[in-house]
């Protein structure tokens, strides 16, 4: 669960986000909004990247900007953020996939076990040797949610996820968060993608004119 409590934030001198207070919980919380709204801005400030100017940030009840540099990595590793524009590290796709892994010291062959299941849960296995740089957008996309999902991370914050999919892949990201939101797994996902909306979110919160609302608890069709 991350929560945001009385959160300000600036890039220069004007306020982007004015004192934000929302939970995501368990299941998907889906982030509407204009472009320029603040949505990416939002879930850089709940992964940790940004530092709120004013109030705070919890990650499972810790807020990473005062804890000590332990407590925050911790607090941090908790927490995946996937791009608007994935970033594919040099090396093949399954390199990219197991990058998160090794950093957290998962051991060698869990690294190969987990990362050959989540090539194969998004459809991508046969790329697990192409080199991760020279894919398409949406073969990067579906990368960048491997790498992410192979964590197992107890907060999912996803930018745009599926801007580039193709009917397939959409459909299969579908089952797949609607699989995670049973297991428990908070996630978070900025979207103008309407349909995704209606078949995932639990509840949706509106970024407009500088503040975020929770506009309704949807009955969601899926
Ligand atoms: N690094 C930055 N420096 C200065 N201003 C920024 C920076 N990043 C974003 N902004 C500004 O903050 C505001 C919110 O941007 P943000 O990217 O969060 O919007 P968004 O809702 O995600 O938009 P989109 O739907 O286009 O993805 C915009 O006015 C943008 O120009
Ligand atoms: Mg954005």
């Amino acid at each position: 669960m991350i929560e945001l409590k009385n959160v300000s934030f600036a890039y220069v001198s004007e306020d982007v986000l004015r004192n934000v207070n929302l939970a995501f919980g368990p299941g998907v919380t889906a982030i509407i909004g204009p472009n320029g709204s603040g949505k990416t801005t939002l879930l850089k400030l709940a992964a940790a990247i940004y530092r709120p100017r004013v109030g705070e940030i919890l990650i499972d009840g810790v807020n990473p900007w005062s804890a000590s540099e332990t407590v925050k990595l911790l607090a941090r590793r908790n927490v995946v953020y996937v791009h608007e524009k994935p970033i594919m590290l040099r090396g093949s796709v399954a390199d990219n996939v197991a990058y998160g892994l090794r950093v957290r010291n998962v051991p060698a062959e869990e690294v190969a076990a987990r990362t050959e299941e989540v090539l194969e849960l998004l459809g991508i296995k046969h790329l697990a040797h192409e080199k991760a740089q020279t894919l398409s957008a949406g073969q990067q996309q579906k990368v960048a949610l491997a790498r992410a999902l192979a964590v197992r991370p107890k907060n999912l914050l996803l930018d745009e996820p599926t801007a580039n999919l193709d009917k397939n892949g959409w459909e299969t990201f579908i089952e797949l968060i609607k699989e995670l939101a049973r297991e428990g797994v908070c996630i978070a996902i900025a979207t103008h993608d309407r349909l995704l909306a209606m078949r995932l979110a639990d509840r949706i919160a509106l970024v407009e004119n500088k503040i975020v609302t929770f506009v309704e608890s949807p009955e969601h069709t899926g």
